[in-house]
């Protein structure tokens, strides 16, 4: 039998940082499922295809190869045989894996995988409807928020770091158009599941958010497995 975490939420909560974390604490495998999505935009990106075009999005999913596998621990997407974990990180990619996962072809198809990940391993997975809808049973479930401007003040000090120069409220309006859509579309909008516990991550520490899933995971599960 294996376990799973659900953790969902808006982009920039810290959902992959403490999962990543909590991952390593308790052995379970990290399935960060945004990536997916992101694999499958930088498909649509580089044919060519506008986000509003639906039927052409869907038909591009049938040459689209998206698989993953684990090197060294981490998590590596690949789309058609090529390894896309260098190119799936810009605003442009993000902005288009927001757009196209409206789309019902490009869910199907990720789910299904998603799903068969889960059913032989112990995983902790992180998306927007993963406890609602990918893992509807899974042991332990968190929806995962934080202010927008907390979560655009992380992804400013992030490229910063990194040396990108860019704009605090152009990331903020970004990140409040990417919920409103995450939000409201029609399939499997981002929404916390009945039973998950909401964790607000403003003003918590990494460490306090993943002490806190640990400790409900092993309250969960039983202490005798972990
Ligand atoms: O978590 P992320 O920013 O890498 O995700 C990119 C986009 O992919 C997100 O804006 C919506 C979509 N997504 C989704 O629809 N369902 C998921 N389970 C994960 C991501």
């Amino acid at each position: 039998m294996s376990y799973s975490i659900a953790i969902d939420g808006p982009a920039g909560a810290g959902k992959s940082t403490i999962a990543k974390k909590i991952a390593k604490q308790l052995g379970f495998i990290y399935v960060d499922t945004g990536a997916m999505y992101r694999a499958m935009a930088l498909h649509i990106l580089r044919k060519g295809i506008p986000a509003e075009d639906g039927p052409a999005i869907s038909k591009a999913c049938e040459d689209a190869d998206i698989t993953i596998q684990y090197e060294n621990g981490e998590q590596v997407v690949l789309l058609n045989g090529e390894n896309v974990n260098g190119q799936i990180r810009t605003e442009e990619v993000g902005n288009m894996a927001s757009a196209s996962s409206v789309n019902g072809d490009v869910r199907k198809k990720l789910v299904s995988l998603q799903q068969k990940l889960a059913e032989t391993k112990d995983v902790i997975m992180d998306g927007r409807d993963i406890g609602t809808c990918v893992l509807p049973r899974a042991d332990v479930k968190v929806y995962l928020t934080a202010s927008s401007e907390v979560r655009a003040r992380r992804r400013y000090d992030e490229l910063t770091a990194k040396g990108v120069s860019c704009d605090f409220d152009r990331i903020e309006k970004d990140i409040i158009e990417r919920d409103e859509r995450d939000m409201n579309r029609e399939i499997s909008p981002l929404k916390q599941a009945e039973d998950a516990v909401l964790l607000d991550s403003s003003d918590l520490s990494i460490e306090e958010v993943v002490a806190e899933i640990i400790a409900m995971t092993k309250k969960n599960v039983g202490m005798n497995r972990l």
